[in-house]
Formats: structure tokens, C-alpha cells, sequence
């Protein structure tokens, strides 16, 4: 009976299209398009906004808890067909069940999507995005996001919401965790390569995935760091720091979906924001995907004080092009009405349910619509071993060695005495990071389960408990600010030790959605404990995991060796004990600015030029009189077990806005190591202010000791140019600094002039 259903569906759309069957190759747009047409007709105004419709699944929540009431009849609003998509139902048996109701008992049988917040792996996690964006290695992270998408999709997915493309400058934002750090320009090329991993090269493969550039937009911008706040943003930085990694998701990876963001846009929520969504999204940059909106973000704008009842809600969005409501509940209760009541037009519906369908059809949901629920598959591939090598690999990548005084590191297994400290060290879950829905708790390879598998002889004092209470998600964390008494272990542990591995930072709940914090040292009595530990034993390994930057700058003053360990996921205990001991020569780079005190966030590179430009011997000019206005680490900043020398920077104008730059890097130490070698420019004088420089170019090369390369850059409109607060893009002749080095800081300069 219920096969025969599906077989229904088939053949009327078969007779009403043009051509025979439902393509596996969706390449045709015109057979596409045909396709969508034709099942549209068939469809009542009903089931078209039940396209428009997502629903939570009946176990995690990642979102505030919808009121009792709040869609009690999903299982019967499924077999209505007044239901397009479902968030949270996973595992391939679970979907199977759910989509079978869709499919096999409403009228047209339209299967539905199912998303699922796929971050940073799934089963097997690799390390947080931010982390990832660490290594600068495009190809790695195209991969991690390709794993991702094969374990999800075993799992019986077909939907991401990731990436999350939002730029972010201030530390203090919990979510950073989740993005590429602070810069425009590689946050692009990060998003583009985390899209084409999930949606890889046959969106219909039933190991591929459609991804979702979110969250449109300024969301990064909360003011003073705490999730929803405000954003207020001017259009010249929405245009040239926050737009180009969502346009670039388009123009370079054809990405299938966007999430609108919980914040306003110029006084309007995004979520009911015409102009982003459909002035510039659909149609400046002529977006064919669908947009969703955020968890309850619709609703929301009720609180916001922009809609006054979930109708107007309903009414504003849809008008504003937010295509699928998800866990507001406005459109499956208001939508039919206010079409009724022409509020809003059957047209704008009939747009997202095209965009919807459309989506549906090129993941091939039509042709199978259980093509990604095989258990065997699901056995197979989770956890699968190639898998743990990727995710080792990318962990070891995302690693950054931030001081290494007197060649403290790499370690020799060579009989000293070694201490380790630190409740972090043994830790298996905090280091999956937050945003692992799928992940099972305490499957990290904690540090010391690393060392034991490096065979390296250490003795274990934890110091400190960094949390007291229960750390399961959504709870709020108790940290350990009062007890000490595991100090005194540790402190004569470290006596008689030669080298002391310090494991301190943050929980891997302390950063993520809601995670905001006001302070951003090492929270707890870690800081006391490192201070009282350093008294008896200076020779120190500082590993920092955190989910942001952390003002370490006590540690940076007195701690020979600090290397930052993020969350890396799955595989940390093997990626860090082999970077400490040199088996991985470290390589990563922070994409996002370390402090030297919270009271400069937000603290970034690339600000836009000022009328007072320091460092002045005097007073009127911008910094601080209690501290220093520099970094405690610029962007881009990372060592290495060898070091690289520049020189030979030669620029070049090629004429038809193209400008060459070459630069020789010599590996001078005695260690093959990887060095990412960094591209800036800045305009000198422009139409709209530009900022002191940007990045606008990197390679990441491999040298074995004293070999050298030639790294050749060009530079094209795309970096010459800029926006200007219409949205226009404008290229202007004149000077140019171009400069070229290790990170944002330590650079050859040079110049061009543009005719
Ligand atoms: C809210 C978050 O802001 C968003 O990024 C996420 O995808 C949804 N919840 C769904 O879990």
C-alpha cells in the first residue's frame, strides 16, 4: 500500500513532466525546473506551506524548549504533508520511520529533508572550526567537512547547517568556536572549502549532503560579545567584512541553503529583513537555494518589538523571503490564512516551495527518498578508520606552538622526569568541543591516554578540578573557583620533576551558542594553579584548550613553552603527544587575535585606518593608558620547530588591474617544517576608508632544512577592489602598500601604484 503511494506520486509527476523519469543528474536545469512546475501544480495551498514547515524531532534540542502545545500533532502534520523538513532525527532506522509517514501516508508523498547541526564531524569529530581554520590548509578541512557529510549522511541525513561563515572579532562571543576567526578573505576560502566537502561533486550521491552558509547576517557582530544581542553594523562593513564568505559560498560552491541569523540588520530583524534576503541575496547575487530561518528567530521578532503576534510574524517573514520556519510554528498556523486574506501572495509561497522542492530533487530525494537510511551503510561507515586518520591528521594541523623559549619542545622521550597537571589532561569529553550533537560522550582520546600510547613514562597530579558540576549540554557550568587542595600534589609532583606539561583552559562548554564570557583568562583557580606551580618548577609545557583566544599573558611573560590545543576532537591526545614530542612539526596559525586583556576586544588586525595613527610620543592618540594597545598574539601568528627567513619581496603592476608579487621563504633551521606564507595589501587613499592592511593571499608550503621556494602571488580586481556603502564594487587607481610575511605583523613591505 504504501510503496504503491509512492509509485503514485511517481507516475503522475512522470505524465506531467516533460520527460520521463525523476533525474539522478540534476545538472539539466531546465528538466529541474520542469520538474518543480509540475509538482507544484498538484499541490493544495496547504501542502505548499507544509513545505515551508520544519519541525524539531523528538530528542535534542538545540534551541530553547518550545512551549507545551507547540506542534503536539507532529506525527499527524506529517501524514498531512504539512511538513517539509525535520530537524534532529538522525540515525538511519529514525529517519526511515519518519520519512515513511511522509512519503507513504500524505496525499502527494513529498519526501522531506532532514537537517541536523553537522559541525565538525559527526561520530568521529574532528577539531572545532575554529581550530580547523588554524592549520590554513584548505584541502585538509574540504576533507574533515567531506568525512562529516559521509558519517551524517550514513546516519541518515541530507542537511547541514554548517558552515557557519560569520566573521567574528571579539573573543568573548561563544560562538567563534564555530567560525574561521576573524578575517574576511580566508573565512571565504574556509566556507567555500567546508560547503564543497559537504556537498561534494553529486549532490544526489547518497553520501553527500547539502550545506547552509549561516547566519545571515552579522550575527559575529553581538555587541560586547554576548549571543543575541544586538548588532549594529554600518553597510560598509557588511559589505566588505561580513557578506564575502556568504557570496563566495554561492559564486564559488553553490551552496543549497542559507540560515538567516537571531539579530537586526540595520533596526530590521534578519529574519524579516527584505533587503538582505531578497534585494541582496536573490537577487543581487541571484541565489537559487532556499533560506531557513533560526531556531524560533521568527517568532523571536515578537520580543524584538518588530512583529506584534506570531501572525504578523508569519506574515513579515514569508513577505521578507524566509523560506522555512523552523520551531516558530508561524507558518503552519498563519500562512494559509493570511494567503486567504491576501497579506501575503500565493506567489511568494509558490518561491519558497520552488526553492525547497528544488533542493529536494537535486539530493534525490525524489528518486529514492530513503537513500540515506542504509543501516549496513551506517555500521560501516561510522567511526570508520580512515575517518580517525583524517581527523588525527586535521587535529595535529589545527595545533599552534605560540612560544617555545630555548627549544623547550619537541620533548625526547629520553628518560627526564616528566609531571603532568592539569584536570583537562584526562579529560575525554570537554576536548569534543561544543556543537558535536552526534558525538558520544568521553570518546576523546584524552592527553594522558596519548602519552600512554606514545609510551612515554609520566607521573599525574590534576591540581584542580576546572568543573564541579555535571557538564552535559544545554546545562550551565559550575566552575571550581574555591577548591584547592589538589595543589599541594601537584606542586610536589612538579618538584621532582624535570619538565612539567601543564594542560589548562577552557571547558569544551565554555564556548559555543549562549557561551558568552565577560572574562577570558584561564577560568577557575587554573591561573593560581599555574602561578603556584611555576614558583617550584619554571620548566614548563603550557597546553591551552580553549574555544576561543585566551589573555594568557601572565603564561606568555614567565612560561617557556606554550603551544594552543583548542578542542581537537576525536583524536587529541594522539595530536597533541605527537606535535609535543616532534613527531608533527607544528604548522598552525591563529585566525583570530589574542588579547592581551579582555578590555581590548575587540581587538583585530585589519581595522580601518584612523586620523590619529600611533604609536605617538604623547597622549591624543588611540590607545590605552593601563594597557598596551598591541596584541598579546597578531593574527596569522604561529611558530615552528625551524624557522623561516623572507627575502627577495619583488612587486609587480602587470597592467589590467593584475599586480604580481614574488617572495623567496628559506627554511632555516634544521627541521622540514610548513610555513603559511601571508599576503596583504592596503589601499592608500580611497573613496571609502580602507583598512591598515587586509589579507588578500596565503600558501601553505613545506621546506626541508635549508631548501628555499619562490611563492608567486597575484593579485587581481577581486583584491584591488572594495565595496562602498551602496553595495557597489569599485576598483580605484592610486597607491598600494603590499606586504608579505610570517603573520599580520612580521612583514616585508612593498608598493605598487595602480594607473
Ligand atoms: C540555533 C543555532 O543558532 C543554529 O546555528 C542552529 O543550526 C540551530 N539552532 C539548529 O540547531
Amino acid at each position: 500500500m504504501k510503496i504503491l503511494k509512492y509509485t503514485m506520486l511517481i507516475m503522475i509527476m512522470m505524465a506531467l513532466s516533460w520527460s520521463c523519469q525523476v533525474p539522478n543528474d540534476t545538472g539539466g536545469s531546465a528538466d529541474l525546473d520542469s520538474r518543480v512546475e509540475s509538482l507544484l501544480k498538484q499541490m493544495t495551498l496547504e501542502e505548499k506551506v507544509g513545505q515551508m514547515n520544519q519541525y524539531n524531532g523528538f530528542y535534542d534540542v538545540t534551541g530553547p524548549a518550545p512551549s507545551a502545545g507547540d506542534a503536539k500533532n507532529k506525527y499527524e502534520h506529517i501524514k498531512k504533508g504539512l511538513v517539509g523538513s525535520m530537524l534532529n532525527v538522525r540515525g538511519a532506522s529514525e529517519v526511515r520511520k519518519m520519512q515513511a509517514l511522509a512519503v507513504d501516508s500524505s496525499r502527494l508523498g513529498i519526501p522531506m529533508i532532514f537537517g541536523f547541526d553537522v559541525i565538525h564531524g559527526h561520530k568521529t569529530l574532528s577539531p572545532i572550526p575554529l581550530a580547523e581554520a588554524a592549520s590554513w590548509d584548505l584541502e585538509a578541512i574540504e576533507k574533515s567537512a567531506r568525512i562529516a557529510a559521509i558519517e551524517a549522511s550514513a546516519e541518515g541525513l541530507n542537511w547541514t547547517f554548517a558552515p557557519m561563515v560569520d566573521i567574528s572579532r571579539d573573543a568573548r562571543w561563544g560562538r567563534v568556536m564555530e567560525g574561521a576567526g576573524e578575517d574576511t578573505y580566508l573565512g571565504a576560502k574556509i566556507g567555500v572549502a567546508r560547503v564543497k566537502g559537504f556537498q561534494g561533486d553529486d549532490l544526489s550521491a547518497n553520501n553527500t549532503i547539502a550545506a547552509c552558509a549561516k547566519h545571515f547576517a552579522g550575527y559575529g557582530f553581538a555587541e560586547s560579545g554576548k549571543d543575541y544581542n544586538t548588532v549594529d553594523v554600518g553597510s560598509v562593513s557588511y559589505y566588505n567584512v561580513i557578506f564575502p564568505p556568504f557570496k563566495a559560498a554561492i559564486d564559488e560552491a553553490d551552496v543549497k541553503t542559507f540560515m538567516n541569523s537571531f539579530n537586526i540588520v540595520n533596526g530590521v530583524p534578519a529574519t524579516a529583513n527584505t533587503y538582505l534576503q531578497r534585494e541582496v541575496l536573490k537577487g543581487k547575487w541571484g541565489f537559487k537555494g532556499f533560506v531557513i530561518s533560526d531556531w524560533s528567530s521568527g517568532r523571536e521578532m515578537i520580543d524584538h518589538g518588530y512583529a506584534r503576534d506570531l501572525e504578523h510574524v508569519a506574515e513579515l517573514a514569508a513577505n521578507a523571503g524566509s523560506d522555512m520556519d523552523m520551531e516558530s510554528y508561524a507558518y503552519v498556523k498563519h500562512l494559509v490564512d493570511l494567503v486567504k486574506a491576501g497579506k501575503v501572495k500565493e506567489s511568494v509561497v509558490d518561491d519558497a516551495v520552488r526553492r525547497i522542492l528544488r533542493v529536494k530533487f537535486e539530493l534525490g530525494l525524489f528518486d529514492d527518498p530513503y537513500r540515506y537510511c542504509d543501516e549496513a551503510r551506517e555500521k560501516e561507515l561510522i567511526y570508520h578508520p580512515d575517518h580517525m586518520a583524517a581527523a588525527l591528521d586535521m587535529a595535529k594541523k589545527s595545533i599552534v606552538l605560540l612560544k617555545n623559549e630555548n627549544k623547550l619542545l619537541p620533548l625526547q622521550n629520553d628518560g627526564r622526569k616528566i609531571a603532568v597537571i592539569g584536570s583537562l589532561a584526562q579529560d575525554k569529553d570537554s576536548p569534543l568541543g561544543n556543537w558535536r550533537m552526534a558525538g558520544e560522550d568521553n570518546t576523546a582520546v584524552s592527553f594522558l591516554e596519548g602519552l600512554d600510547a606514545y609510551g612515554v613514562d609520566y607521573k599525574y597530579a590534576k591540581g584542580a578540578e576546572l568543573i564541579t558540576g555535571p557538564t552535559a549540554f544545554p546545562v550551565e557550568l559550575q566552575v571550581n573557583t574555591t577548591d584547592k587542595s589538589g595543589f599541594k600534589e601537584a606542586i610536589r609532583l612538579a618538584k621532582k620533576s624535570d619538565v612539567v606539561i601543564m594542560v589548562l583552559g577552557e571547558h569544551g562548554l565554555h564556548s559555543g551558542e549562549a557561551r558568552s564570557r565577560a572574562h577570558l583568562g584561564l577560568p577557575g583557580v587554573q591561573q593560581e594553579l599555574l602561578e603556584a606551580v611555576y614558583k617550584v618548577n619554571k620548566n614548563i609545557v603550557l597546553v591551552v584548550m580553549s574555544g576561543r583566544p585566551l589573555a594568557i599573558t601572565w603564561a606568555d611573560e614567565h612560561i617557556p613553552a606554550i603551544v594552543e590545543a583548542w578542542q581537537l576532537g576525536t583524536q587529541t591526545g594522539h595530536a597533541i603527544t605527537q606535535v609535543l614530542y616532534g613527531e608533527y612539526n607544528p604548522s598552525g596559525k591563529i585566525p583570530m587575535t589574542f588579547p592581551r586583556h579582555v578590555g581590548q576586544v575587540p581587538i583585530y588586525y585589519n581595522q580601518y585606518r584612523t586620523g590619529r595613527p600611533g604609536p605617538k610620543n604623547e597622549v591624543f592618540w588611540p590607545h590605552y593608558m593601563d594597557e598596551s594597545e598591541k596584541p598579546l598574539y597578531p593574527f596569522g601568528y604561529g611558530l615552528s620547530y625551524t624557522t623561516f627567513a623572507y627575502s627577495d619581496l619583488n612587486v609587480e603592476v602587470k597592467g589590467n588591474n593584475k599586480v604580481e608579487v614574488s617572495v623567496n621563504v628559506t627554511n632555516t633551521g634544521e627541521v622540514a617544517g610548513e610555513e603559511v606564507v601571508q599576503l596583504y595589501i592596503n589601499d592608500e587613499v580611497a573613496s571609502v576608508v580602507r583598512p591598515i592592511k587586509e589579507l588578500k593571499g596565503f600558501e601553505k608550503i613545506s621546506l626541508e632544512p635549508n631548501e628555499y621556494k619562490q611563492i608567486k602571488f597575484t593579485i587581481g580586481e577581486k583584491e584591488l577592489g572594495f565595496y562602498n556603502g551602496e553595495g557597489k564594487f569599485l576598483i580605484e587607481q592610486g597607491a598600494f602598500k603590499v606586504f608579505v610575511g610570517t603573520n599580520s605583523e612580521e612583514l616585508l613591505e612593498g608598493e605598487f601604484v595602480l594607473e
